[in-house]
């Protein structure tokens, strides 16, 4: 299997460019690769592209041009159907805000997933339980999310996208909401199951603490990526 899990092999993007709407050239032919095992911090200011690029990245958007490469695959991304089953055997998400569904507990939130794929209940639930325990939350897997603070919701939501062990792992500010010492700790908590379980992953973010956590930093200078 090819060593490079996520190829984007010049990528443009713009917004913008109808009416009086004026054109915005966000990425200009950007080629970006991530390695596997590689965990990749993604540092620029608010407004480059960060979000954008992750949605290209992460399939969730296919108003581009260019070309997305899964494990070497090209993703043929105007095809929704096949997209939407690439993206859910090798892609979890993170984002600032949880998106946990409310209704559930945090052990119901995290084993979604499995059960989604098909995983029976009894596998499922020793495995979410696994996981929230490493976390530091085996005492709260039956409360639902508003019953827990804002960094414990985070590392439910950390779980959940890395309970099917995808190959990639896409982090949008996932401490963006913390405050500094809950973000430290959040933080530790997605690089140690990350490198536990051989994702790749990258983690878009303002807080310069992340950076000495990860393999790699890179930042969006026009319209590209680049290595800080
Ligand atoms: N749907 C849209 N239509 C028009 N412009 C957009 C749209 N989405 C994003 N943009 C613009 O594209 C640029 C990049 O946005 P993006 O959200 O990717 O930035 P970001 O780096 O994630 O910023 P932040 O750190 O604030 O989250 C911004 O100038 C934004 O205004
Ligand atoms: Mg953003």
């Amino acid at each position: 299997m090819s060593n490079i899990v996520l190829s984007l092999h010049r990528v443009t993007k713009t917004f913008g460019g109808k009416g009086d709407v004026p054109l915005v050239e966000i990425f200009k032919g950007m080629d970006f690769n991530v390695k596997r095992n590689e965990v990749v911090g993604l540092f620029s200011p608010s407004g480059s592209g960060k979000t954008t690029f992750l949605q290209i990245a992460g399939l969730l958007d296919s108003k581009f041009s260019g070309d997305v490469y899964i494990h070497g695959s090209k993703v043929d991304t105007k095809n929704d159907f096949q997209t939407s089953i690439i993206r859910r055997k090798n892609i979890g998400f993170v984002f600032q805000f949880h998106h946990l569904i409310q209704e559930f507990s945090a052990l119901e939130n995290i084993i979604f997933p499995l059960l989604f794929e098909g995983i029976s209940k009894g596998i499922a639930v020793r495995k979410g339980q696994h996981l929230l325990e490493k976390v530091g939350l085996g005492k709260r897997m039956d409360n639902r999310p508003a019953e827990l603070s804002g960094g414990e919701q985070q590392r439910v939501a950390i779980c959940r996208a890395i309970i099917n062990e995808p190959a990639l792992l896409l982090a949008d500010e996932p401490t963006g909401n913390l405050d500094q010492s809950t973000t430290s700790k959040v933080m530790s908590f997605l690089i140690e199951l990350i490198k536990e379980h051989n994702i790749s992953a990258i983690i878009a973010s303002h807080n310069p603490t992340i950076s000495q956590l990860v393999d790699k930093n890179v930042k969006i200078v026009d319209g590209r990526i680049v290595c800080n």
